[in-house]
């Protein structure tokens, strides 16, 4: 038995109606498995499908306990009798959530951001070792969905708003998990951009918008090699993504040639009908997929053949990753690559968004640095929710390695700015008093405090939670906080709220764990408190040479960001310590876009996201210049809230009475900005560097296997060597009448080049980069005519132009 505490296997449903399925009657649209006859399985998957009884089968479509218990969050047990051995799937895409701590990856997001295929398949293949060596079989990775809206909950655990982005970071992640004999497990199929809701929102998205943003990374994916899908927890178009044939057999199966088996996400409400309309397997327990699916089998509701098909399809991932052989060694772990491919990782995705007069890198001439910020002491790895990482090894503090890069002859100075510790709410402020370590039983959710806070002063208040065995939300006057818990943040995370003199209503609401008690501990920052230690960090910065700020947020699965700001009093504290230090630096360990109110006042931005266990060592040597930045934004930074595709319109996001309406259509991300001329604060494809390059000779020519190869020259012009990433987009089509992109991102690549060098680079456009989705066909078809090409640095840059004419 493992000594570690276990931690849920998904996040509950939090106050959450379940979505209700009226089980269905048979409407016999029921999915074979690749032909009658189970064609297309070898002759032992058919032989195992023969000779199971039918319990056996059931065993194998529905999550069972294991008896080993290695925390992972999925197993179903095997047939020993046959030689089918147990499965083991685990969480997920930013590393091995497991009760052996991990290598903590760094956040998905942050590997897009890299724009780098060779990186992802290294990342793929670091969390394929590391899970086969611990015992797991399939890897809940990648999640691929779309970053449709900057306030999404799970953008860090995801890739881009660019569907290019996406599949060409998907595919290589993938072939990198399944390189290693790992089965890659692609999600959330299909649509799950949003949080709020997820399991009761109905999603209109049109089939253009779906078949060209949503399911373009699905699709890479599956040719790269993924044994399994999983759908996700939303309706879509009025039917739940995973009872949905359109969706599961017409669009994945029929469609995309995908081979492999459909899961569940974690404790869904289904019914067994769920697998008449393409889903083999009920996670992570058999609530339909047992009993009730033993019964509609044998009262002829679900067809004996459906079920064989569903067995059959495991089994043919199982056989194709050698699962079904004698059992191949497992290999040994290896800590030491996982760990360097983890560091380049978070230098390769940093993105810096902002060098006013080359305040970066930080020289020999930084006599005194005030580092400032609760995340330079407690660091930031990763996002909150399923793909949390107990990490193997401590990780540095920010602080701590950059004290030791600035080397003896720089005084480092720290100050917190604003510790999300806070301090305990007096009984004088709170009726009744919150006892601290108040809570809930093992395996309960709901609410369970409701009082009033008094406060004597208006301004911004921050009400901070910090919890074990469990988490949870905070409400004041109905507004609702960012999730706290132990799989969320190390530390203290909640809500802040702008309170008139007076009392205000707060609930806490939570779920615990199924072993231990919620233990909740309810902190507050006042106004006079925030202000007291800014005017510390202050001080400190006006008597350093360089301020270096660390500000983050703690976004999570289960629930979107309320709002682009900083959470607490951190906009606040950039503003007034660059207001007394104009070589101030931020460091952002951020999901995704935030509102940058004090950006002209900073020296600069450098964006780590959530950097994982070796990102103090990465940050620091970003910031002192032994590595310089190459990363690139994979989403649009709007300017402020009013300025986003779904600003002004919550049927657009975060949905009413039900529905959301994807109203953006095709012009997702920087697709919309462009079309409605919207600045944004930093564009889609956008990050400095140290050095600078020049772009030149433009030429377009189509390539044997029908895409274009566009060759430019980039040319390193400053004295450092670095890293850019020339990018190729392309116009609209003259000869089609659908609504197009004004430019879409359609090849790009990544060149490291030493001081003066030159490099003629030849970025391959692939056919499916010229096509667009005919409705109506329902296939896709090449847009031809004579098409603009442009190239450059980021999609607002893009000094090249040239034309050709698409056939
Ligand atoms: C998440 C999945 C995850 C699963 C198992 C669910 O809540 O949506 O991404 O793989 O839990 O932990």
């Amino acid at each position: 038995m493992s000594s570690r505490r276990k931690l849920p296997r998904a996040l509950p449903r939090i106050g959450l109606a379940a979505a209700v399925l009226v089980a269905g009657t048979l409407t016999a649209t029921y999915v074979g498995a690749s032909g009658p006859g189970l064609d297309g399985f070898s002759d032992k998957v058919r032989g195992l499908v023969a000779d199971m009884t039918l319990d056996e089968k059931i065993s194998l479509v529905h999550g069972d306990k294991d008896p080993a218990d290695i925390g992972e969050a999925g197993y179903t047990p095997g047939v020993p009798r046959l030689g089918i051995p147990a499965l083991r799937l685990a969480d997920g895409p930013a590393g091995l959530r497991l009760n052996e701590p991990s290598l903590a990856m760094p956040a998905p997001v942050a590997l897009a951001s890299s724009f780098d295929d060779k990186l992802a398949d290294a990342y793929g293949a670091t969390m394929g070792k590391e899970g086969r060596a611990l015992g797991v079989d399939a890897l809940l990775a990648p999640t691929v969905n779309s970053i449709r809206v900057p306030y999404g909950g799970r953008n860090f655990e995801t890739f881009s708003e660019d569907p290019l982005v996406s599949s060409r970071t998907a595919a290589a992640e993938t072939r990198g998990i399944a390189g290693q004999g790992m089965i890659p497990v692609v999600k959330h199929f299909a649509g799950n951009n949003q949080e709020n809701d997820r399991e009761t929102i109905n999603l209109n998205i049109d089939e253009r918008t779906l078949q060209e943003n949503e399911l373009q990374p699905f699709q890479a994916a599956v040719n790269a090699g993924a044994g399994a899908a999983m759908c996700q927890y939303s309706n879509l178009n009025g039917k739940p993504a995973c009872a949905n044939s359109d969706l599961l057999q017409g669009i994945l199966r029929e469609q995309m040639g995908f081979k492999g088996w459909v899961m569940s996400d974690w404790r869904m409400s289904l019914s067994s009908d769920a697998m008449n309309k393409g889903m083999d397997q009920e996670m992570p327990a058999g609530t339909y997929f047992k009993d009730e699916l033993k019964k509609a089998v044998n009262d002829g509701k679900v067809p004996q053949a459906a079920l064989d098909g569903s067995v059959a399809r495991i089994l043919g991932q199982m056989e194709r990753f050698h699962l079904l052989d004698k059992p191949a060694p497992r290999p040994a772990r290896d800590l030491a690559a996982g760990t360097r491919t983890a560091q380049q990782v978070a230098e390769s995705g940093a993105v810096l968004l902002h060098n006013k007069d080359k305040a970066l890198p930080l020289d020999g001439s930084q006599k005194s640095i005030a580092v400032i910020g609760a995340r330079a002491r407690d660091p930031k790895l990763g996002g909150g929710g399923s793909s949390h990482v107990q990490p193997k090894e401590k990780p540095t503090a920010p602080l701590d390695a950059i004290k030791s890069r600035a080397g003896s002859g720089t005084s480092v100075t720290y100050e917190v700015g604003e510790d999300p510790a806070g301090a305990a709410i007096p009984d004088s402020a709170l009726s009744p008093g919150f006892k601290p370590g108040s809570g809930l039983e093992p395996g309960k959710q709901g609410a369970f405090y409701d009082g009033r806070l008094t406060v004597p002063t208006e301004g911004d208040y921050v009400l901070n939670v910090k919890a074990t065995g469990g988490g949870g939300f905070v409400q004041v006057d109905g507004r609702t906080s960012a999730l706290f818990g132990d799989t969320i943040t190390t530390g203290y995370t909640g809500l802040t709220v702008h309170l008139t003199a007076g009392t205000h209503k707060v609930v806490l609401f939570g779920y615990s764990d199924y072993v231990e008690p919620l233990r909740v501990d309810l902190h507050w920052i006042t106004p006079q408190a925030a202000q007291a230690s800014i005017d510390k960090a202050v001080a400190a910065a006006k008597s350093a040479r360089t301020a270096v700020v660390f500000a983050s947020d703690d976004s999570s699965e289960g629930l979107d960001r309320p709002n682009l700001s900083l959470p607490g009093h951190q906009d606040a504290l950039i503003k007034a310590v660059a207001a007394a230090n104009p070589r101030t630096v931020v460091v952002l360990n951020t999901a995704s876009a935030v509102k940058m109110p004090w950006l002209k006042d900073t020296a600069a931005v450098l964006d780590m996201w959530y950097p994982g266990q070796k990102g103090a060592e990465a940050t620091a040597a970003l910031l002192f210049g032994d590595v310089n930045p190459s990363g690139r934004l994979t989403q649009t930074f709007p300017a402020d809230e009013d300025h986003t595709p779904v600003s002004g319109d919550p049927s657009a996001f975060p949905g009413v009475d039900g529905q959301v309406q994807y109203r953006e259509g095709i012009y997702s991300g920087y697709r919309w900005y462009q079309k409605n001329s919207v600045k944004p604060l930093f564009p889609f494809g956008h990050g400095l560097t140290y050095t600078s390059f020049a772009y030149s000779g433009l030429k377009a020519a189509r390539a044997s296997d029908g895409g274009l190869d566009v060759s430019l020259t980039v040319r390193n012009t400053g004295s450092r060597p670095g890293k850019e990433t020339p990018q190729v987009y392309i116009g609209p089509s003259p000869d089609v009448k659908v609504p197009q992109a004004q430019l879409a991102l359609a090849g790009y690549s990544k060149v490291a080049l030493k001081a003066g060098e030159s490099r003629q680079v030849t970025v391959h456009v692939d056919p499916q980069q010229l096509k667009y989705w005919d409705t109506g066909s329902h296939s896709w078809h090449t847009g031809t005519g004579v098409r603009e090409i442009k190239a450059g640095p980021s999609s607002a840059e893009l000094p090249l132009t040239a034309k050709l004419t698409v056939t």
